[in-house]
C-alpha cells in the first residue's frame, strides 16, 4: 500500500482548492489514513498480499479486529488515492468518448450530472464522499458514502470521488460546501475519470 504521488504542487489547484487545505490534506490527512491502514496489517501477511480493492469490497468477512481500522482508514487511503488523482491543474472539462455516451444514456446531459452530484454532495449529512460508479455492465449511478465507507462493499466500482468532509474544503469555503462542490468541476480532469471508466 503506498500513498499516490501527486502529479501536481500544492498550489497548482488555487484559485479552487487552495495550497494550505491541498498540503494538509495530503500530508497530514491522507498520510494518517495510510499509516494506520499499513499499521493494522503489517503483522498479518496474508491480509498484506491482498489488494486495497478486495479487502474493501470483503470487509465484513475479514478478521473482526482489523474490520473496522480497514473500513475507516483503508477506506480513506483507497478514497483519497481516487480524489487526488483525477484533480489536475490542467484538466480536461468535459467526458468524451464512451464515457460520455454512457452519460448521456444515463443522466441525459453532462449538465445533468454534475447537477447530480452537487446534490449528492450537498445532501451528504456530517461527513463523506459523494461518487460517480459503475456497475458490472459499465452504467452509472450518482451515490453518496458517510465517513470513509467506499461504493466496492456496494458492489459498485468509483471511477470519480468527490470529498465532502470539511478537512477538504473549510479553511477557504467554510460553511459554503455549495461553492466548494461548483468549483471543483473546474479541477476534475475528465480524462483521468474516463481511465478509471474504461478500466
Ligand atoms: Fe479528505
Amino acid at each position: 500500500m503506498k500513498q499516490l504521488e501527486l502529479k501536481y504542487s500544492f498550489d497548482a489547484l488555487e484559485p479552487y482548492i487552495d495550497a494550505l487545505t491541498m498540503e494538509t490534506h495530503y500530508s497530514k490527512h491522507h498520510k494518517t489514513y495510510t499509516d494506520n491502514l499499513i499499521n493494522a496489517i503489517v503483522n498479518n501477511n496474508q491480509l498484506q498480499n491482498r489488494s486495497i480493492e478486495d479487502l474493501l469490497t470483503n470487509l465484513d468477512k475479514l478478521p473482526k479486529e482489523v474490520q473496522a481500522t480497514i473500513r475507516n482508514n483503508g477506506g480513506g487511503y483507497y478514497n483519497h488515492n481516487l480524489f487526488f488523482d483525477i484533480l489536475s491543474p490542467n484538466p480536461s472539462k468535459n467526458p468524451s468518448n464512451d464515457l460520455l455516451n454512457q452519460i448521456n444514456k444515463d443522466f441525459g446531459s453532462f449538465e445533468n450530472l454534475k447537477n447530480e452530484l452537487i446534490n449528492a454532495g450537498l445532501s451528504q449529512f456530517g461527513s463523506g464522499w459523494a461518487w460517480l460508479v459503475k456497475d458490472e455492465n459499465k452504467n452509472l449511478k450518482v451515490i453518496k458514502t458517510a465517513n470513509q465507507d467506499t461504493p466496492l462493499e456496494l458492489g459498485l466500482s468509483p471511477i470519480l470521488g468527490i470529498d465532502v468532509w470539511e478537512h477538504g474544503y473549510y479553511l477557504k469555503y467554510k460553511n459554503l460546501r455549495k461553492d466548494y462542490l461548483v468549483n471543483i468541476f473546474e479541477v476534475i480532469d475528465w480524462n483521468k475519470v474516463e481511465e478509471y471508466y474504461n478500466k
